[in-house]
């Protein structure tokens, strides 16, 4: 949800810049800038549009410079368009800054320095006023001599007092062409990482911008203030105190964030599920206990013995995983378990006992309503625990424990593996929770069999890939999409309609099997096929049923089921997608991969750009 990098040091910015917001590009894609300042001026350049757009038009006319900003837009205030992309200016043209987030009461600063400065406005955007309010106040004060010192210290001091005025969230970076080799970040609620190099430093959204050029990254809280030079840099908050951060070595290279050979990191992240599957459970399990083991829950024995009841809340994908967790903890550990839609979770009351424990599901770990759901429960005093992949998120930090996924870096913006990893996760979290009850070591067992066994599954299911296109091809006049499934495919077929509406902007829904009847059966027609997630479990005579049902009314209908079910629907279901045959916890893992690649086929068929998908960003860390 847009993405920031800024650099200071002894190279050309420009390059580097681009290369940062190449791979931000997933954050926010309609429209890109970038500021450099040279020599005693500042350059931008800025348009509506992809990197690319913005590429040609440094390659056209470049911009010459040892430290800038830059920003690859997602919309939230005024629509995608050159004046309203950022870098923004302040009234001077002197300081360049670039914004992540929304400022909410930025109407009412805008016709105070309307009223009272007679500024001038070239944006529909909050951060352009954010950019006005920081500059009048550094020129109120930095009058006199030029001191670098000294200036830098007061473009520091205006950046905290506007933002002690300002409501709303913000990831920040800035700088400004009277004050050389000089950048100043600041984040609330917009994930800021500073980059530090050799004789080089770097601010970013996220550390794939950054990872090519230094693996050494410090992480800043909310109401962090940075200022970032060549050889040094200071952090101080909100308040004017002296920041005291440590520096962590980031966990991955620039090697895994390439595409490698795939056309699409969507079809990389789908391919590389055998390996994120394993990597979830890796040293988790213990065939000797027959259970999970679960250090980072922060939880003892007796606390997890205790625990009356869950609530798993999240956004999209993540809230999907949680649906697919409530049957399995519910089934495994017998503990009444609820799913909460995040953004609703903070805004209603929801009844909470004494033992209730909260887990927040989130692949980026800075989805706003995840933690603002996360914020809330701890502030009711609940155990909140982070399931994350970005192990240096927001979400993973301010948790009281948790479960990393390890999943590796995801790039597409359609959620594909983080999926299957929380699945997995939450088969662990169920696995652990029940056998701290009446689990027994067997089916314990049984259960630890299953999940082992499932990477080589999935390879199986993996080498379908081009069967599925043929599937999707044959599809791809389709007017929409239904899916159905029942039980703990049930919110597979809400993922796989997620999927669907996301990269080929087809209409599609998932539903409970036996909703069709209820009104859903209306719509059943030639023109639009229904996807049945079906393999031969104890529900499969039933969803036989509703498959009949649509079948009588001329809806196409394609099969995801294991051999037996195949058997059974021979002649019935048009087309069949056989999965291996597995326990029912892992099954969502096996069914859900068909319907991601179902999903990537028939967008690469309607010619979609999959990885970037209109409107949409990762990580969307407005509310
Ligand atoms: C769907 C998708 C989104 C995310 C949602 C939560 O493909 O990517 O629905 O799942 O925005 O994101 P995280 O998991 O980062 O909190």
């Amino acid at each position: 949800m847009c993405g920031i990098v800024g650099y200071v040091g002894r190279a050309e910015a420009a390059p580097i810049l681009l290369d940062g917001l190449r791979r931000l590009e997933y954050r926010g894609y309609d429209s890109a800038g970038i500021a450099i300042v040279d020599g005693d001026h500042v350059e931008t350049r800025k348009c509506a549009g992809r990197i690319a757009d913005l590429s040609k038009l440094m390659a056209e006319n470049p911009a010459a410079g040892h430290y800038g900003i830059s920003h690859t837009r997602w919309a939230t205030h005024g629509k995608p368009t050159d004046q309203n992309a950022h870098p923004h200016f302040d009234e001077s043209g002197k300081l360049a800054l670039v914004h992540n987030g929304v400022i909410e009461n930025y109407q009412q600063i805008k016709e105070t320095l309307l009223q009272e400065h007679e500024h001038h406005f070239a944006s529909e955007t909050d951060s352009e006023v954010l950019a006005h309010l920081v500059g009048q106040i550094y020129d109120d004060s930095a009058v006199g001599v030029l001191d670098p010192r000294r200036h830098k210290s007061l473009l520091v001091e205006a950046l905290r007092t506007a933002l002690q005025q300002v409501i709303g969230t913000y990831g920040i970076a800035l700088c400004h062409s009277d004050i050389p080799d000089f950048i100043v970040g600041a984040r609330r609620g917009s994930p800021l990482v500073l980059g530090v190099g050799k004789d080089e430093n770097f601010l970013a959204s996220d550390v794939s911008a950054i990872v090519a050029y230094t693996r050494d990254a410090v992480y800043l809280n909310d109401f962090d203030l940075v200022a970032v030079e060549r050889d040094k840099f200071e952090i101080s908050s909100l308040g004017g105190e002296r920041g005291n951060h440590s520096i962590s070595k980031v966990e991955f290279t620039a090697e895994d964030i390439k595409k490698g050979d795939y056309p699409h990191y969507m079809l990389k992240e789908i391919f590389e599920q055998p390996g994120s599957v394993r990597d979830a459970m890796r040293g988790r399990l213990s065939l000797e206990e027959c259970t999970a083991k679960l250090g980072g829950l922060n939880m003892t024995a007796a606390q997890l013995r205790d625990v009356g009841r869950v609530v798993l809340t999240g956004c999209g994908t993540a809230l999907h995983a949680g649906m697919v967790g409530e049957y399995l903890i519910e089934q495994l550990a017998q503990i009444p378990t609820e799913v909460e839609f995040a953004s609703e979770f903070r805004h209603r009351n929801t009844p909470m006992t004494r033992d209730t424990l909260v887990f927040a599901i989130s692949q980026s770990g800075e989805t706003a309503d995840t933690l603002g759901a996360l914020r809330e429960s701890q502030r009711k005093g609940y155990r909140t625990l982070g399931i994350c992949n970005n192990v240096a998120s927001t979400i993973a930090r301010e948790s009281d424990g948790g479960v990393y996924m390890h999943a590796g870096p995801e790039i597409g913006v359609a959620a594909t593996k983080s999926f299957t990893s929380q699945v997995v996760i939450l088969n662990l979290i169920g696995l652990l929770l029940g056998r701290m009850r009446h689990l027994s070591t067997a089916e314990g067992t049984r259960l630890i069999e299953a999940l082992e066994s499932l990477p080589e599954k999935i390879e199986e299911v993996l080498k379908l890939s081009d069967t599925i296109k043929g599937i999707a091809t044959k599809y791809a006049e389709a007017t929409g999409i239904l899916f159905f499934g029942r039980q703990l495919n049930f919110p597979v077929a809400l993922e796989a309609a997620l999927k669907m509406k996301e990269i080929t902007y087809l209409y599609a829904e998932g539903h409970p099997s036996a909703e069709l009847k209820h009104g859903i059966i209306a719509l059943v027609k030639p023109e639009l096929p229904s996807v049945f997630i079906a393999p031969d479990d104890a529900v499969f005579s039933k969803n036989l049923n509703n498959i009949e049902q649509v079948r009588a009314r001329k809806g196409p209908i394609i099969a995801v089921t294991t051999e037996s079910g195949a058997v059974r629907l021979k002649g019935i279901a048009d087309d069949i997608i056989l999965v291996p045959d597995a326990h029912d916890i892992a099954m969502p893992i096996l069914t859900v991969i068909p319907l991601q690649l179902f999903a990537y086929h028939l967008a690469v068929a309607l010619g979609r750009d999959v990885d970037k998908p209109r409107n949409l960003a990762k990580s969307v860390t407005v509310e």
